[in-house]
């Protein structure tokens, strides 16, 4: 072999090591560039193990916290169902409210069906003073969803209606209804001998928990009535050892057999069934138509059970609503309703 042939392999193998180097060097360089993006990709995958663990963390304490919201609404469906099935099982109050067409007819029963619509076993009685019935009560009821209920009528007869001229009129109100509602009750009712019967007039103002009180009465439940009688109060006055009453606080003719007002007593349903000729009437003297039908039920003084915290409490209160002074006009158009404009209709019917 001669130099240059030498000199040719030698550069041969020197470009040959050359090429190598340089392929191993680019090698190395996407090696590297590799190792960076799978380390990149590891840190990355780090943190999302890190992130779903905390989210998975957070998840499990949102599924404890929905278990023991669960548990709670299974618990308070228990008791609403109980309360349910207790509130069925309550003694029936009968709740007689006589009525009659007025300027605050609507107003009035609105705002005591609104008290009643509360209140379980509650079955109300309304009795019109009216030939037929009107559509508003019946539309009262159905809107305040009343299940228990009943809307009938009983004339006042002509001689004794209410005669607004004569500021010595001297008939009573309501006695024709009340009736009517005694014979609907002995009618259709008389099964139900743990039920009370209370008359309830459509003006009074009534706290949720005379209900309470007037469901465990034997035989008449008594308590006192607020702003009643030209007083404050009228009340039952109780024996000390609590348990009967022996005088009344009323005022105005304290010498009735009762003197106490329609609002101040319940009666059981019993008695009613148990006494048919037991009612009102127009042929007593004022003041005299609770004591009338309380002694028409065969009842004594001995006979009421003071209710209301051993009369201490007011739970009803004698209201009455003011005769809204109309000008003559509409005075007038209340006498034919027709002539009414749609949302003067509204305020009435
Ligand atoms: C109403 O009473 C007044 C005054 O007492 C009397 O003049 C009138 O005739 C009575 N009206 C009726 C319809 O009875
Ligand atoms: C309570 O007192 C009255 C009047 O003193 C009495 O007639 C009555 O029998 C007493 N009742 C009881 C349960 O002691
Ligand atoms: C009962 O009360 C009336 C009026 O408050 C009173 O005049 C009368 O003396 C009382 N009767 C008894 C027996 O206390």
């Amino acid at each position: 072999m001669n130099d240059a042939s030498m000199i040719k392999i030698l550069l041969l193998i020197g470009c040959v090591v050359v090429v190598n180097i340089l392929l191993f060097w680019r090698q190395n360089v996407d090696m590297s560039e590799n190792r960076n993006d799978l380390e990149a990709q590891v840190l990355s995958l780090q943190r999302k193990r890190d992130y779903l663990l905390l989210k998975n963390a957070d998840l499990e304490r949102q599924i404890h916290r929905m278990e023991l919201k669960l548990e709670h609404i299974e618990t308070q469906v228990r008791d609403f169902s109980q309360a349910r099935q207790d509130r069925k099982n309550l003694p029936q109050i009968f709740f007689i409210t006589p009525t009659k067409f007025r300027a605050e007819q609507k107003a009035d029963l609105t705002r005591l069906g609104q008290t009643l619509a509360h209140i379980p076993n509650l079955f109300w009685i309304i009795v019109e003073d009216a030939d037929e019935p009107s559509e508003m009560p019946t539309k009262l009821l159905e809107r305040l969803k009343f299940t228990s209920s009943v809307h009938i009528v009983a004339r006042t007869p002509p001689e004794i209606r209410r005669n607004e001229s004569d500021p010595n009129w001297k008939f009573p109100r309501g006695v024709a209804q009340r009736n009517a509602a005694l014979e609907y009750l002995r009618t259709n009712h008389r099964s139900f001998k743990k039920s009370v019967v209370y008359f309830g007039d459509d003006d009074n103002v009534y706290d949720w928990r005379i209900f309470d009180e007037m469901r465990r009465i034997e035989k008449v439940g008594v308590w006192p009535v607020g702003i009643v009688g030209g007083t404050i109060v009228e009340t039952p006055i109780l024996a000390p050892n609590g348990t009967t009453v022996i005088n009344f606080t009323s005022i105005w003719k304290p010498e009735r057999p009762f003197p106490i007002d329609m609002a101040a007593f319940a009666v059981n349903l019993a008695l009613i069934v148990e006494n048919p000729t037991a009612e009102f009437s127009n042929h007593v003297p004022r003041g005299y138509q609770e004591s009338h039908f309380l002694e028409s039920l065969g009842l004594k003084r001995s006979d009421l059970e003071p209710k209301a915290d051993f009369c201490t409490k007011i739970y009803v209160w004698h209201t009455r609503t003011e005769n809204t002074k109309l000008l003559k006009r509409d005075r007038q158009r209340l006498q034919n309703p027709e002539s009414l404009n749609l949302i003067e209709k509204d305020a009435i019917l």
